[in-house]
């Protein structure tokens, strides 16, 4: 691990090179991206997403041997889960906390935290809690979380509604000033739309102490992304995109109405969009159609999950280099230097 260039509470708290935070994308950030990630020195989270025992049990031990037993490399991994699917199924979350490796945090979206981040604090584990509106704000603080990470809508992923949700660019300084006045030891980090160093030095001059990334590592080497699917995104840009709840319809999965999920606006989405209920209530052909198009990897028809910033993406390199640029470029314009690289 290198020298840090950028040092503050978020990075000597977490042992960190880069104020950066590995985002736990479900079925896309699996061990290997997680090592990569956590040898190049940033906080490292697991995808447990919907906490599927065997698919978190395997790609976290698949990170921690990557990690070879190096202590300095291991005190960066941990893990993140969905508190309403926890909720539901939790033996992955409880088979984390029996693990001989302590993580080095524990991320917890959309629900409500409280009863898993009491048990983690219990634990020792540091919390961290995604939010996407300042309601959710004083919950979580209050469940003892002891990062927030604040999502705006131009995230790739689940998130709040577009009625309800927030730009990451308003949405982090309010948060910074409420937790300037109510709780100034909690970490802020920033998530949604971050891809260069343009945006985590935006992120940090708008009050935030680093950037959790999901859309630009989801986009490397090492993430359990199809291949294809990463070549598809390489085309597109940020007006391409769009939240829908249209592809958990198709997925069955049962997501609370608040939240709503940020993807490639394709063939199959422009379709459905603005025929939600229709798809609800008779969703039997579409549901065949989706999964044909996922077996064959048709992007026209199965979902591409990436965020506005897919448009600052232009190639498909190692997560190692990915975090290099971002540090590098960050580190020269908190500096006041250009953008060049
Ligand atoms: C492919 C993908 C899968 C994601 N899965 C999850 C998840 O399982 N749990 C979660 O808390 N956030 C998930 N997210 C959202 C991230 O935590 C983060 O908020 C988002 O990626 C930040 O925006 P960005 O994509 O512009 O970097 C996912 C994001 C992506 C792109």
């Amino acid at each position: 691990m290198q020298q840090p260039l950028i040092t503050n509470r978020f990075v000597e708290r977490f042992n960190l090179s880069t104020p950066i935070a590995l985002a736990p994308m479900a079925l896309a950030t699996g061990g290997n991206l997680a090592a990569a990630c956590a040898r190049a020195g940033a906080l490292s989270l697991v995808g447990g997403g919907y906490g599927d025992l065997v698919w978190t049990r395997r790609e976290y031990r698949d990170a921690i041997s990557l990690l070879d037993g190096n202590p300095q490399d291991l005190s960066r991994l941990g893990c993140g889960f969905i508190s309403w699917k926890l909720a539901e199924d939790r033996s992955a979350f409880d088979w984390l906390l029996d693990q001989q490796h302590k993580p080095a945090a524990v991320m917890l979206s959309f629900g409500d935290p409280t009863p898993f981040a009491n048990i983690l604090s219990d634990h020792k584990i540091p919390v961290i809690c995604q939010i996407q509106t300042m309601a959710q704000l004083p919950q979580a603080v209050d469940a003892g979380a002891n990062v927030i990470v604040a999502q705006g809508t131009e995230a790739g992923g689940h998130g709040v509604n577009e009625l309800d949700g927030r730009s990451t660019f308003t949405f982090v300084p309010e948060i910074a000033d409420w937790l300037a006045k109510h709780s100034p030891q909690t970490i802020l980090l920033a998530a949604g739309g971050i891809a260069d160093g343009r945006g985590l030095a935006a992120a940090m001059m708008l009050g935030a102490d680093g950037a959790l990334i999901g859309s630009r590592l989801w986009a490397t080497t090492q993430s359990l992304a199809a291949t294809s699917a990463k070549n598809v995104a390489l085309q597109a840009g940020g007006d391409d995109t769009a939240r829908t709840s249209i592809f958990d319809i198709l997925r069955g999965k049962n997501w609370p109405e608040q939240f709503d999920f940020r993807a490639i606006r394709n063939i199959l989405h422009r379709k459905w969009e603005g025929r939600i209920d229709e798809l609800r209530s008779d969703p039997a052909a579409a549901i065949e159609d989706y999964t044909s198009g996922v077996r064959q990897e048709d992007y026209d028809r199965a979902h591409i999950t990436v965020g506005q910033d897919v448009g600052l993406i232009n190639d498909i390199s190692s997560a190692e280099e990915v975090l290099d640029d971002i540090n590098q470029q960050a580190a020269r314009l908190l500096n006041g230097g250009n953008t060049e690289k």
